[in-house]
């Protein structure tokens, strides 16, 4: 649903975009514009611009850019509509009554709903003689009754219809559980069968409080897959989000812990520690480390100390190094996940896990300690080994001072010449800069010829593709040029779908009398669809004579491509082709 164009402006007008980013991005003044370090990937010299002459910004590292609203999605990870309640919240505007009209947005509150219902209805059942032995089950795993309600744990029945069947009669249409994933279309007798049956039920609540997708724990042995979870939904991303980080967030700690397991989290809640959370049936995601960058200033990593655990900690290092968060690292004694140790000793267990965080290493005293595990350092060939590969991880710290420290720690303890420890990570240092520049070369001089997800007919048709990018940047410089422009060209002229998309969109706009901003049009496109039209927006427009050029270029590649398709047509055509080539000969 279209939202008037008036509420557009003034809520555009409202949210300065210089004001609405620097609560995010610590901007600078450069000239009209303004510069900061960009929010959506991790760089250390400013490349993220914001425009005040266009009310937008763009990213000349990463190549994401847009309109206020887009900024807000992507930071607020919010779709569209969402994205523009939260700025006119902001700026306390009334949303058009018939805004929240949209249709997804309906399905996603109805979701919303189902699942509520859903997790009342699994709790209930906790408690009724049919979920008796999920009850036991979580008292025997030391849960306390408060703990239970706090998590609004349930229990889903033995029956395969019974969740379904109970949501049918609350109102709730065989659609819409399907959305929720809460249940599925059997193929073999076409009714509809629960996604949970017979198993422990974890609800996952978001930062709202909105009950967003469950886990589902069996207790038979047999069972192939110990937990399920429900799968992306329109409300729900598992890449997106942190089980318990509802009440994580409101703790007072600036660490948060990264736990592996549902029962880890919950375990370590009732212990007092509330600052926990765990992804849910997934590696950690470079969104995940996002989130965590806003709710904490260092994440405690506290995964099992299995092989598996261990190589999820070394994974999500790099993915927390590249999100800037300082990280810790803690290893559990006895080969225990975090709910086992507590349990192991109720009363001390608690004092003991803060005990562990107290202690805990950072990554590369963790990095350096693994690299150590079984190393003979008596012998000198092993002790040399070791010390090289050390260096490498040392030159890898970008901070010179921290580096220094590790490498003097180092030495003195393996009585080594630090100088000579120090020459040999600058010669990392200086290897792993230049191989930095080498890719990020690379990566300017291919640009071009990159696949190009959004607009796939660019790189075929490269030079039409330029062209109507020119032209488009003509007219967001030059709008009152459209009427001349509009003469001669029309997006069905367009050479690339994409493009002439965004022709069409602005062109109708200009020539129905409106004024052409960003905003007005960022609710046609996706998120990244919008980068590239700030892109193009921003750049600096040529003269009407280039301006027409393009458009002898645009109107040149489209007859080719007509050309060139011709032969698979009717034979009518294809004589008609023949006959141009020939006169064309002539
Ligand atoms: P674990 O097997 O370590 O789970 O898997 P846990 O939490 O310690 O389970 P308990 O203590 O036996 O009840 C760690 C996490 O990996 C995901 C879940 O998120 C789980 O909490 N997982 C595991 C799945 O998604 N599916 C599985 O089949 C197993
Ligand atoms: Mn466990």
């Amino acid at each position: 649903m279209a939202l008037p164009e008036s509420f557009l402006q003034d809520l555009r007008l409202r949210n300065p975009i210089s004001d609405v980013v620097s609560s995010y991005v610590n901007l600078k003044r450069a000239g009209r514009n303004m510069v900061g370090l960009c929010p959506f990937h991790n760089e250390k010299t400013p490349s993220f611009t914001v425009y005040t002459a266009t009310d937008s910004f763009y990213c000349f590292g990463c190549g994401c850019g847009g309109e206020v609203i887009t900024f807000i999605r992507k930071i607020e990870n919010l779709d569209y509509i969402d994205a523009v309640k939260f700025l006119a919240q902001r700026c306390g505007m009334q949303m058009p009554e018939f805004a929240v009209d949209d249709s997804l947005g309906k399905l996603r509150i109805r979701i919303f709903e189902a699942n509520r219902a859903a997790a009342k209805f699994f709790n209930n059942y906790l408690y009724s003689p049919g979920g008796k032995k999920g009850l036991d089950y979580l008292k025997n795993r030391g849960l306390s009754d408060s703990t239970i309600k706090h998590f609004g744990l349930g229990f889903a029945p033995e029956n395969t219809y019974e969740l379904n069947k109970y949501l049918i009669n609350c109102g709730f249409t065989e659609f819409e559980l399907e959305q929720a994933n809460l249940a599925f279309k059997s193929s073999r007798t076409n009714r509809l069968v629960d996604r949970f049956i017979d198993r422990v039920i974890y609800p996952m609540i978001d930062l709202r409080g909105n009950v967003i997708a469950f886990a589902g724990r069996t207790l038979n042995k047999t069972d192939k897959a110990k937990y399920i979870n429900t799968s992306d939904t329109p409300v729900f991303k598992k890449s997106e989000n942190l089980f318990a980080l509802n009440y994580a967030k409101n703790t007072k700690e600036k660490q948060i812990i990264l736990v592996e397991g549902y029962m880890d989290v919950i375990s370590l809640h009732q212990a007092g520690i509330e600052n926990t959370v765990a992804c849910m049936g997934t590696s950690l995601t470079k969104e995940h480390a996002q989130l965590l960058s806003r709710y904490c200033e260092e994440v405690v990593l506290c995964f099992d100390s299995d092989n598996a655990g261990s190589k999820a900690t070394q994974r999500s290092i790099e993915i927390l190094r590249q999100a800037n968060i300082p990280i810790r690292i803690i290893r559990i004694p006895g080969n225990k996940d975090p709910d086992e140790f507590l349990n192991a000793d109720k009363a001390t267990g608690a004092e003991k896990f803060k005990a562990l965080i107290e202690k805990s290493r950072n990554d590369i005293e963790y990095k350096l300690s693994l690299l150590r595990q079984g190393v003979d350092l008596s012998e000198p060939s092993a002790k040399v080994s070791f010390l090289t590969e050390a260096a490498k991880i040392i030159a890898g710290i970008d901070n010179s001072v921290e580096a220094d420290v590790y490498c003097g720690k180092l030495c003195k303890e393996l009585e080594v010449e630090k100088a000579s420890m120090l020459q040999l990570v600058n010669k990392y240092r200086s290897r792993y800069r230049s191989d930095a520049k080498r890719k990020q070369l690379r990566f300017i001089q291919t640009e071009d010829t990159r696949p190009d997800s959004l607009n796939p007919d660019r790189n075929k048709r490269l030079k039409a593709a330029k062209a109507e990018e020119s032209l488009i940047t003509y007219i967001f410089g030059n709008p009152d040029k459209i009427g001349e422009i509009s003469k001669r060209i029309s997006s069905d002229d367009f050479v690339t779908e994409f493009n002439g998309r965004i022709f069409a969109c602005i062109s109708e706009k200009l020539l129905s009398g409106g004024t052409l901003s960003l905003t007005d049009i960022a609710g046609k496109f996706s998120v990244e669809e919008n980068s590239r039209i700030a892109f193009m927006a921003n750049r600096l427009p040529g003269d009407l004579a280039s301006a027409n050029e393009c458009v002898d270029i645009i109107l040149s590649e489209k007859k080719k491509q007509s050309l060139s398709s011709t032969p698979n047509a009717g034979d009518d055509d294809i004589l008609n082709y023949i006959n141009s080539i020939k006169k064309g000969k002539q």
